[in-house]
């Protein structure tokens, strides 16, 4: 009997695992309107430059700190500094919230693509109100991801991402084709979308190009270490780290090229002015997006078809990536085969999305009464962890890197594992200690500024459920140091050699009971 490697295959699969953590919704349906909304291509210019002085750097450093322990976030930070364990729990806490709420979305997405020819112009809010369906898709999502995790990082998630992020790209490309060929308000839509206009680059625009970079690379959540962790000597950090920015950026990008020319062109055809149509978020995915599919008659039905399968593979990718960080810690905290780890992780967090799902149904519905600080409990979440800890998150691996490590020693240790760092070595180093931290500080101090002190129509003004998010969000952050110190800092966390043993000992017991 020979023993598996739990893993990567190849340097590929890795990147493109981590592509497609990083590509979801965030570059579907953010991106192209925050470009639109905050100056076009200036704003793409200061979204490249945050990738370049944010993204990237924060990318290696969670891939390096995963790589050189080949564990899980807790047991890697662990490695860093027997103290430094709870930057891993917070790591892992991340993720398993974000699966919550995104798998909500996924199930939208799933209902969507299937619905694709009845038609999803207007049904959107009393979908989302009929919980029963909403909970059904949610559940075929969450067990579609499932079954891809279970298979194992090498014959799941690798081979999964290998055969549907090529097919991601191929169907952006064809939609992006189709929608530039619409003829009339596509000019319109391609000016909108990217003529530069510095004049409305203002502070808020930088903020939210920066924090837009954070989310969209899937940064300060466990995932780049966990899959650096499942990396080796074939994987060349700068490089690989380098090719996941250019793919998130690029599918960002050509999302926008797909979206814009067609909305305009329906805004044009259907006249009704582009300021009518729901352009941000869940309005533009469900509610704006459908019309202008249902304008184009019986193509519009298969464009509709590519699009959501489109969208709900973006979704899928990263919702495993998501999975996977909680499950890996699970097989290898508790000693669990891979199975039951991940359909507990499944379980608990399509519970948790039940109450997700019927707060969002009923706010869309225009029934306030299930909120929580004044936001849906999907939103509630998404600002918990997105706008408060993952900057946190990421703050922390840098910290780790450069400070608690030593960006010498980081450094060496990166040429150790086969990266030739050459002339980048100085820049990654003034980077990684004290640039990138500090940008990420002002990212954090004015996101929670922002929920504290939003902008209203008379200027800003206190609010109390901004404070509560804020105050809700370093809760769980103390709640993940408690819980380090009390249960993981004195015991075992695991490597990835568990998982091994785990295996190893089932493969033992069955060929034992052939005998
Ligand atoms: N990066 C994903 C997106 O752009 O939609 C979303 C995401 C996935 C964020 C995983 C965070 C995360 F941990």
């Amino acid at each position: 009997m020979e023993q598996k490697k739990v893993g990567f295959a190849s340097g590929i699969g890795f990147i493109l695992a981590a592509a497609g953590s990083a590509i979801g919704l965030g570059n579907l349906w953010a991106f192209p309107y925050k470009t639109s909304a905050n100056g076009g291509a200036a704003f793409v210019i200061l979204y490249i430059a945050s990738v370049l002085f944010i993204g990237l750097i924060v990318t290696m450093c969670e891939t390096f700190i995963g790589k050189r322990a080949q564990a899980n976030p807790i047991s890697a930070y662990k490695k860093v500094h027997k103290n430094a364990g709870w930057f891993g729990m917070l790591a892992i806490a991340l993720p398993t919230i974000i699966i919550c709420y995104y798998s909500v979305l996924g199930g939208y997405t799933v209902k969507f693509t299937l619905n694709s020819f009845v038609g999803n112009a207007g049904v959107f809010n009393s979908f989302a109100g009929n919980i029963g369906d909403v909970l059904m898709y949610t559940a075929i999502f969450i067990i579609l991801s499932l079954m891809i995790v279970l298979a194992g990082v090498k014959d799941g998630i690798e081979k999964a991402s290998k055969v549907l992020m090529p097919a991601l790209f191929l169907i952006l490309t064809g939609i992006v084709i189709f929608s530039l060929c619409l003829g009339e308000g596509v000019k319109d839509g391609l000016e909108f979308y990217l003529k530069p206009d510095f004049s409305e680059l203002t502070w808020s625009s930088v903020l939210a190009a920066m924090s837009q970079a954070f989310f969209s690379l899937s940064l300060g959540m466990g995932i780049m270490i966990t899959y650096g962790s499942y990396s080796g000597k074939e994987i060349n950090l700068v490089k690989s780290t380098i090719m996941i920015c250019i793919f998130d950026t690029m599918v960002a990008l050509l999302a926008g090229l797909a979206i814009f020319p067609a909305v305009f062109h329906y805004s044009a055809t259907a006249g009704i002015p582009y300021s009518e149509l729901g352009m941000g978020g869940i309005g533009l995915m469900f509610q704006t997006l459908p019309f202008v599919f249902a304008d184009m008659g019986v193509l519009g039905q298969i464009v509709s078809l590519l699009f959501f399968a489109m969208v709900t593979i973006a979704a899928m990718t990263s919702v495993i990536s998501l999975i996977e960080v909680a499950t890996q810690f699970v097989i290898q905290k508790f000693h669990t085969k891979r199975k039951i780890a991940a359909v507990t992780v499944g379980t608990f967090c399509f519970a948790v999305a039940i109450p997700v799902s019927i707060s969002l149904g009923k706010v869309l519905n225009g029934d306030n009464s299930m909120v929580i600080f004044g936001q849906n409990w999907l939103d509630f979440l998404d600002l918990m962890t997105n706008t408060v800890l993952m900057p946190v998150g990421a703050f922390l691996a840098c910290l780790a890197v450069g400070w608690i490590i030593g960006i010498k020693k980081t450094c060496n240790e990166i040429e150790q594992q086969g990266t030739k760092l050459g002339a980048f070595r100085p820049v990654f180093s003034i980077m990684a200690k004290y640039v990138t931290p500090l940008l990420i500080l002002v990212v954090e101090i004015f996101g929670c500024f922002d929920l504290i002190m939003p902008m209203g129509d008379n200027g800003r003004s206190f609010s109390g459920n901004g404070l509560g998010i804020v105050a809700c969000s370093y809760g769980l952050l103390a709640l993940c140091l408690i819980v380090y110190f009390i249960f993981f800092r004195n015991t075992e966390t695991g490597t990835n050699e568990d998982e091994h043993i785990v295996d190893w000992e089932e493969m033992v017991d069955q060929s034992k009971a052939s005998k």
